[in-house]
């Protein structure tokens, strides 16, 4: 996909965007379809807003974007644009406002969708529009819709009540041939300028230079971080930068949200099972600054987003930049875990196919990747179409991760893709890997 898009018909792209559009509705319909309309309704954490804003959200940007900028078409629902407008309303007090019923919510969202296929039957990707070009517009409506259905994936983890949602075990792990990797260095083209349906921030390449570095082959386990936790981790000030320590003794935190002590046994809730914790798999639910600490106890630290970047990309045998770790084809089932295709992550070492040429395994799916790196611009940065989509949010406030999480869908876990959280935050799909300096023997 993707680069590809460019050497499509029009015809030929008209019939992908189209399939992508079904595809996130499907999704979006079976995280709504799947709990009652009180459910629907009801905040589940002040975090997150009732799933039934996100689905009105999901129609409402795509009225705003498809129907009225693209098509040009006269207003569905402009009485509500308010309503379903991020920056005007914080999560917590979305659910006080006079929204949408979910009966009125299906129809809005069906209304929409009817007029944006017909709209999509007549643009002309070539009119010279930069927003149309390539479908961008209809590129970025998919990944807002895929994204809110990451959120709202969230929102059914939060949830209390038996489980609603159901997917197959992922594949199993496997002992890996290395801890860590060691990563020469080098000067390496970091983000796209050519991804078609690349957003703003991801933009454009340019040329970074990186430093040897040694990073671990897979994502921080469960089984690892237990040790951090039971080696009193959480108690001992000497592994917390000021902020975190600051935080951890605000917030009371212990463990990963989610997990517990159950007569004695390390349980985790998952989407309303409760298991024993799996030690072999990616810890989930970790906010920056417990990555940042487990990092230092670890005696390493996070990588920087360009580390990241460099490991996920670099091909030495070439020096080019691939599009993914595993070469330049769309993710399949063998390379990555995605799209809620299993509703947890994989166990360290279950995709070999996955790796990087450098060795590096898992830098796709599974868990979002906390780095030590803020949210900032990429020199030659613009924003576009609008400023609320990256602009607004570039400074020290937020913290970037990398890669996707089992949540993630394909279309959006580009591994140029950038997402950005506080530092605090821990109901998202998160986890890390830890990077370190080389040892001076290690450089030779
Ligand atoms: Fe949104």
């Amino acid at each position: 996909m993707n680069h590809q898009l460019s050497d499509l018909s029009p015809e030929q792209l008209r019939a992908f965007v189209a399939g992508q559009l079904e595809r996130s509705r499907a999704r979006t319909v079976q995280l709504t379809d799947a709990v009652d309309t009180d459910d629907l309704v009801r905040q589940h954490s002040r975090l997150m807003s009732p799933l039934v804003w996100d689905y009105a959200h999901i129609g409402n940007q795509e009225e705003l974007w498809l129907v009225r900028d693209v098509g040009g078409r006269e207003p569905v629902r402009q009485d509500i644009d308010e309503l379903y407008d991020a920056f005007m309303h914080a999560r917590a007090d979305r659910p006080s406002l006079p929204l949408l019923s979910p009966t009125e919510t299906k129809s809005y969202v069906v209304e929409v969708r009817d007029k944006v296929m017909d709209v999509l039957d007549h643009v002309k990707f070539d009119g010279g529009r930069e927003l149309v070009d390539h479908g961008f517009a209809f590129g970025m409506i998919v990944q807002h819709e895929q994204q809110h259905d990451e959120t709202m994936l969230a929102t059914h983890q939060l949830r209390t009540g038996s489980p609603v949602l159901d997917a197959p075990a992922p594949p199993a792990g496997r002992r890996l041939p290395a801890a860590e990797v060691f990563v020469p260095g080098g000067v390496f083209e970091m983000g796209t300028s050519i991804e078609p349906w690349a957003l703003d921030n991801e933009r454009p390449a340019h040329a970074v230079h990186v430093a040897p570095y040694v990073i671990d082959t897979v994502p921080v386990s469960n089984g690892d971080y237990l040790k951090f936790v039971l080696g009193g981790g959480y108690q001992d000030e000497r592994w917390w930068s000021e902020a975190g320590w600051a935080h951890v003794q605000k917030a009371s935190l212990v463990a990963p949200r989610f997990w517990e002590v159950a007569d004695g046994n390390w349980m985790r809730t998952r989407f309303g099972h409760r298991e024993p914790l799996p030690l072999d798999e990616p810890v989930l639910h970790v906010c920056f600054y417990e990555a940042e600490a487990y990092a230092k106890w670890a005696g390493k630290r996070l990588p920087t987003e360009e580390e990241w970047e460099f490991a996920a990309r670099f091909d030495p045998a070439t020096g080019r930049t691939r599009r993914f770790p595993w070469g330049d084809e769309t993710p399949g089932p063998q390379h990555a875990n995605l799209g809620q295709r299993h509703l947890r992550p994989a166990p360290v070492g279950a995709y070999p196919a996955g790796a990087s040429p450098l060795g590096v395994e898992q830098l796709i799916g599974d868990c979002w990747e906390w780095t030590s790196s803020d949210f900032t611009p990429y020199p030659g940065f613009r924003a576009f179409p609008y400023d609320e989509y990256s602009l607004v949010f570039f400074g020290p406030d937020y913290k970037i991760l990398r890669g996707g999480s089992f949540g993630t869908d394909e279309v959006v876990a580009r591994s140029t893709f950038r997402n950005w959280d506080y530092p605090v935050r821990r109901q998202i799909f998160a986890g890390f890997r830890c990077a370190r300096d080389p040892k001076p023997s290690e450089l030779h």
